[in-house]
């Protein structure tokens, strides 16, 4: 199977300043070390509560921020190092899609417009054909025809993300990176949503990273899931060798306390810290939480190591 995207050692610090006369600085390490690839056509979940570091990986895939460290292979060349004509042809083929339909719309341009838009930046067709293309993909999502001179404000959220994700396919792209595209909406849209990319998928062989704080969501869309926590990918895998057999305290930790369809039958709420000010330079992400932590998980990372084929647990117990 070709690999679209392959992502090696990606790692971020942020420097925080703080203080009265902003001198002290504190660093938050955001991403410690991402490795992964994606399939063609098919879907890398990355779950984990906020604050884990989702956004920034995304967005340093996306070249939307700088890696401090690390390589990026997308559709076999140096995506990193890429510039001016061959940059904007890969471009074409990386889309996203963002967690607030809302936001990621200009109020002030119709959903036509908005569509158009990637299709004009890359000089498709002429008017009247970018007209056409544009009506042809607000109907691929599920949106009639009257959208088209619409404006974001006469729309639902469900009905914006459709917009979103139309102008993510414009472009026929080999990957969507999707930023919690559904953490936004009703539970009853979410699955609409999911559904209509699961159906793009299949007819368009899109490859998407799918990036999701919900077990629920991450396990319904995708093939491989990295399971990340404080920057760290602590298990990664088949979904189901992640769902059949988790293994890391954490992984294990967030399915046994997932909202399940039975409202009757009790579980553990898990504590999630809002925002993490700063991560441990070493040293597990949960060793705080654990319960069969050991000296060493305080002072060292554990690396991911292979226990069956196609997962990877980082833990010094395991
Ligand atoms: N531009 C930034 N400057 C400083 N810190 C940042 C910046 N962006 C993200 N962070 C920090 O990096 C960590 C990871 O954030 P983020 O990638 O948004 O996580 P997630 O998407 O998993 O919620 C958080 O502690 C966040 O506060
Ligand atoms: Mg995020």
């Amino acid at each position: 199977m070709e690999k679209i995207l392959k992502v090696e050692n990606i790692k971020k610090v942020f420097k925080v300043s703080g203080g009265l006369l902003k001198k002290d600085y504190s660093s938050v390490y955001a991403v410690k070390g991402a490795n992964f690839e994606v399939d063609e056509g098919k879907t890398y979940g990355i779950v984990g509560e906020s604050g884990s570091g989702k956004t920034t990986l995304a967005r340093i895939i996306l070249r939307l921020e700088k890696t401090d460290e690390g390589k990026i292979t997308f559709l076999g060349k140096d995506f990193l190092s890429l510039k001016g004509k061959e940059l904007k042809e890969a471009r074409k083929n990386m889309q996203v899609v963002f967690q607030d339909p809302a936001s990621s719309l200009d109020p002030k341009m119709t959903i036509g417009e908005t569509v158009s838009e990637p299709l004009l930046i890359h000089k498709v067709g002429t008017k009247s054909q970018r007209k056409e293309k544009v009506i042809e993909l607000l109907r691929t999502v599920g949106l009639d025809e009257s959208f088209y001179s619409k404006f974001p404000y006469e729309l639902s959220g469900g009905q914006k993300q459709r917009v979103g994700i139309s102008r993510a396919i414009a472009l026929n792209p080999k990957l969507i990176i999707c930023d919690e595209p559904v953490s936004a909406l009703d539970i009853s849209i979410q699955a609409q949503i999911l559904n209509l990319l699961k159906d793009l998928q299949e007819s368009l062989k899109i490859s998407y990273i799918f990036i999701a704080h919900s077990l629920d969501v991450v396990d319904y869309i995708s093939d491989d899931v990295a399971v990340m926590l404080l920057g760290s990918f602590v298990e990664t895998g088949s979904k189901e060798s992640i769902f059949n057999n988790p293994l890391h305290p954490y992984t294990k930790l967030l399915i046994k306390s997932a909202p399940i369809a039975d409202p009757r039958a009790k579980r553990e709420k898990i504590e999630v810290e809002e925002e993490i000010s700063s991560i441990p330079i070493s040293g597990c992400p949960f060793y705080s939480r654990c319960s069969i932590r050991k000296e060493i998980c305080s002072k060292e990372d554990a690396k991911l190591k292979e226990v069956e084929k196609n997962h990877f647990v980082a833990c010094h117990s395991i």
